[in-house]
Parts: C-alpha cells; sequence; structure tokens
C-alpha cells in the first residue's frame, strides 16, 4: 500500500501522509478549518463539532468532523460550503453560550461568523473539550485529571478532588486550556450577548483563502504555522 494519498480540498489537489486527518493536512496546506479540542500529535474526540467538513461520496455530501476522518485516495472534501459555514456558525454560537468569557471561543465563533449569541448563557468554566486530560495522559503520561460524571454532571477533575502526588505540576493544562485566555472586551453578561468584533476587524484584511487567519490567539495551544514562525 502507498504510504501517500492524492485528494481534493476545496478544489484543490493535495497528496498527504495515509495516516494523517483531514483536519492535519488542511492546516498543513493552509487552508484553516476552525477547530477547538483537536491538538496536534494527539489522539481526537471530536468533542467540540466545529471541524465539521462535507466529504462528498458517489454524488451525496455527508457532514463529518475532519479531525477524526482519515485521509483516503480520491476523497473530495469541502470544508466551506454554506451548509458547513451555516451549521459551524450555529456550533460557535452554542459554545459561546456555554463559555461566554473565554477569549478562544469568542475569537473562533467571530471566525465563524457569529455576530449575536442567540442562546440563554451558562457560565461554564470548561467546555470539556478534553485539551487538558490529553495532554495530561498523552504528553506527560500522568493522567492526573480525568473526566468525572456523566451528562450534566461531566467534569474534568483529580482523582476523588484532590490533586495527586503524580501530578507533574508542569501547567500543561492550564496552557491548554480555551478558558484561560482572558476575554478581549471585558465579560459578557446577560443581556449583553454581542461579540466585541475585534477579530472580525482582521478579517477584512484577511479575506482570501487560505490566507483568512484572524490571528485567533489560539496558535500557540493549537500549533498553528503563523504562531511557529
Ligand atoms: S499540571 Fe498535573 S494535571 Fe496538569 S497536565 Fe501537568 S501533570 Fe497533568
Ligand atoms: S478544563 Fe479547559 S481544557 Fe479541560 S476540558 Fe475543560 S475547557 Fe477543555
Ligand atoms: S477539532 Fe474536531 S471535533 Fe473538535
Amino acid at each position: 500500500m502507498q504510504p501517500y494519498v492524492t485528494l481534493t480540498i476545496d478544489g484543490a489537489t493535495v497528496r498527504a501522509s495515509r495516516a494523517k486527518s483531514v483536519l492535519d493536512v488542511a492546516i498543513e496546506y493552509g487552508i484553516c478549518i476552525p477547530h477547538l479540542c483537536h491538538l496536534p500529535q494527539m489522539s481526537d474526540l471530536a468533542a467540540c463539532r466545529l471541524c465539521i467538513v462535507e466529504h462528498v461520496r458517489n454524488g451525496r455530501s455527508e457532514v463529518t468532523t475532519s479531525c477524526t476522518l482519515r485521509v483516503q485516495d480520491d476523497m473530495v472534501i469541502r470544508t466551506n460550503t454554506e451548509k458547513i459555514r451555516k451549521l459551524r456558525r450555529n456550533i460557535a454560537e452554542l459554545l459561546v453560550a456555554e463559555a461566554p468569557n473565554s477569549r478562544a471561543i469568542q475569537d473562533i465563533a467571530v471566525r465563524c461568523g457569529v455576530k449575536q449569541v442567540r442562546y440563554p448563557f451558562r457560565n461554564k468554566n470548561c467546555v470539556l473539550c478534553g485539551r487538558c486530560v490529553r495532554v495530561c495522559t498523552e504528553m506527560w503520561s500522568a493522567r492526573a485529571i480525568g473526566f468525572v460524571g456523566r451528562g450534566k454532571d461531566r467534569h474534568v477533575d483529580f482523582p476523588f478532588g484532590v490533586r495527586p502526588d503524580f501530578c507533574k505540576q508542569c501547567g500543561s493544562c492550564v496552557q491548554l486550556c480555551p478558558m484561560t485566555i482572558t476575554p478581549c472586551d471585558g465579560p459578557m453578561n446577560p443581556g449583553e450577548e454581542r461579540l466585541c468584533g475585534k477579530c472580525e476587524a482582521q478579517l477584512l484584511v484577511t479575506e482570501r483563502m487560505p490566507d483568512s487567519c484572524v490571528w485567533c490567539q489560539l496558535g500557540s495551544g493549537f500549533s498553528c504555522a503563523r504562531y511557529a514562525s
């Protein structure tokens, strides 16, 4: 079996290692698919659903998360159709409603075209993206934190709620958490469900794809090429 495949993303023919996900390949080629829970070199949970794309097969398209979709030969992927933009906008809006004071989530939402949030604020301090749990388990092999509980009680915690001795105190869980970037325009309160739009202003100068990056401040966490340079 050939180690490389050739596929089409947004009309561009790209070559990629068979082991990679559509999201990783798109990012590599400068096609920005908004994403939150994905971390390079780590497993994917498909928790945030922001990275959805259309996978076209036999004339029919299926909406699926690109972080969990492995590349295949002759695949046809569309990342930026009207259908995807609308679904993604709604997902981003729900995320803002969950955690309205996360700068990272606000930036992503603006990038997805959200201007107003139609859902009630829940003011959660965690969106269950699992970035902290995976960095702890997969990068540090510490397993000092994990998901606890089910349904609406699901949250991240130490075993029995107490920091264990085997926590390496590396701080990676905090650094990679989308809740830790300070909001750019102060906290949003119920009744003020409007995004500040500062990131949107940057869209005007970077409207061409694939150069539509809005410097969403997630780059360091996401290993975005812009922040690596
Ligand atoms: S500080 Fe502790 S809990 Fe956080 S990633 Fe490091 S080892 Fe895991
Ligand atoms: S604590 Fe932060 S990184 Fe961990 S799951 Fe919640 S939002 Fe994600
Ligand atoms: S990045 Fe794919 S579901 Fe979150």
